[in-house]
């Protein structure tokens, strides 16, 4: 049986990065507890050809690879860190280069860092109306670490742990539903 895949996407050029840490963290947690096989790019994976690309076919093979990983993804874990209280201008030129129907339906389980509290709600007032534009299924469970859940580039918190925990129980239903499909 083909497996279904798991594709984290970090709206971070960092490396290391917290954006990049968080993403690959809850995407190790959601593989292992459904058996789902796992990619996890980040935006220096894209690569430079992003910045002047107008549409996704002008993407160079680097950057092409990883916009059909997202839009082919069965399930997604999406990434990004807060500037300036929102999502970061490439982040948000990556997924403006998405058609609409390409993430209609999909589940997505969104994830943000920010250095303090103060932006939380960054995955509620941003990210989930950004991909409810597509007619993405978000997941009801969105995460935000902040500088204090991580210890260096490792997420320390039990509590940010516990809620990764929330997030990836609601996966189990798309990850039926994604598996009676096949
Ligand atoms: C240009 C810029 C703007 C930022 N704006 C905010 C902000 O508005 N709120 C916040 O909490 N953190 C802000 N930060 C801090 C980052 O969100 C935080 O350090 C994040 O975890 C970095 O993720 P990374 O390690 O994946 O690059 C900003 C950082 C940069 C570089």
């Amino acid at each position: 049986m083909v497996e279904l895949k798991l594709v984290g996407f970090s709206g971070s050029y960092g490396r290391p990065s917290k954006t990049s840490a968080l993403v690959a963290y809850v995407a190790e947690l959601a593989c292992a507890r459904y058996g789902l096989e796992k990619a996890v790019y980040d935006l220096a994976d894209v690569g430079d050809s992003l910045g002047v690309a107008k549409t996704q076919f002008d993407l160079d093979p680097a950057g092409a690879e990883v916009m059909s990983a997202v839009v082919e993804a069965d399930l997604l874990v999406i990434g990004s860190p807060t500037y300036k209280g929102s999502y970061p201008g490439m982040f948000k030129h990556f997924i403006d280069l998405i058609d609409p129907q390409q993430l209609r339906g999909k589940p997505v389980l969104i994830t943000a860092t920010g250095g303090g509290e103060r932006h939380a709600l960054m995955v509620e007032h941003q990210l989930r109306p950004l991909f409810g534009f597509f007619m993405a299924h978000t997941i009801p469970t969105a995460i935000y670490a902040s500088n204090n859940d991580f210890s260096g580039h490792e997420i320390a918190s039990p509590a940010l742990q516990e809620r990764i925990g929330f997030a990836v129980d609601e996966l189990q239903a798309f990850v039926h539903m994604g598996r009676g499909r096949r």
